[in-house]
């Protein structure tokens, strides 16, 4: 049987990851792993539970003493925080504005990226965030680096509200794309950063199909060399 591998995917904002990762994982027979999802669910609980979003100490904490799951089926993975699903809550606006703040702080991020090594330890994941190919599994067979214009990838989130009959506005998704990405990359932990092993794909003028595709034949030489 085929040696499995992990599969790290990394970029921005609107860059594809979440649709790519998806792809890949069902063409390798492999799990999805929504990192951002994670800190989502500890900002949506954070807004629910009246917590300052800027205090490290009580997030931390608070995120000790959380029941986060995630579950995997094919028509997509579910996420649920002391049991109560908050797979679409974790998408409003207001979690979004707070996301960045929540997951900047040291003591969270130590947390998360425990839980993430550990549903990655058996192999045959593809995880996606900001620093799955930096600092939770620095040791992955594959690292890729998506990156899109920011035009485009507001367009993309713009297209994807409309679609779904979310009311949207294209000019405050570029901003505040621009915001967290600046967020992302200038935070001092972890910073969103291509690893130096990362293969880096502009999707800019590329289909998310195209784009799984490239990546599962990169997965499927790694795996021939394990
Ligand atoms: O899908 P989108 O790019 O909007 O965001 P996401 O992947 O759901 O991530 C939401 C936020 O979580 C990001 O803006 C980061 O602040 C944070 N995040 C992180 O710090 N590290 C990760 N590995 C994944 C997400
Ligand atoms: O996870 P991330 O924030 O990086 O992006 P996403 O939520 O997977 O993708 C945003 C939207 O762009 C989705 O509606 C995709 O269908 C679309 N898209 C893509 O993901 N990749 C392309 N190369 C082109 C479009």
């Amino acid at each position: 049987t085929m040696k499995k591998i992990n599969i790290a995917i990394d970029g921005p904002a609107g860059a594809g990851k979440s649709t790519v990762s998806r792809k890949v994982a069902s063409e390798l027979g492999y799990i999805y792993i929504d990192t951002g999802a994670m800190y989502r669910a500890l900002a949506w609980k954070a807004i629910h539970s009246n917590v300052d979003i800027q205090d490290g100490q009580v997030l931390s904490s608070m995120l000790e003493s959380t029941n986060l799951q995630l579950t995997y089926a094919i028509d997509g993975n579910r996420i649920f925080v002391d049991d109560n699903e908050v797979t679409d809550d974790i998408r409003s606006s207001e979690v979004t504005a707070s996301v960045s703040a929540v997951s900047a702080h040291a003591g969270v991020r130590e947390k998360m990226v425990k839980k993430q090594q550990d549903l990655a330890s058996s192999k045959g994941a593809v995880l996606d965030g900001r620093d799955i190919g930096t600092t939770v599994l620095p040791q992955a067979e594959l690292k890729v680096f998506l990156t899109a214009s920011v035009e485009e990838r507001a367009k993309r989130r713009h297209f994807e509200n409309v679609e779904k009959g979310r009311s949207s506005d294209l000019q405050m998704i570029m901003n505040d794309i621009q915001l967290r990405d600046d967020k992302d990359s200038t935070r001092k932990i972890s910073p969103l950063i291509k690893a130096e092993d990362a293969v880096e794909i502009d999707t800019t003028s590329l289909s998310a199909d195209e784009v799984a595709e490239s990546i599962c034949s990169l997965a499927l030489e790694r795996i021939q060399k394990q």
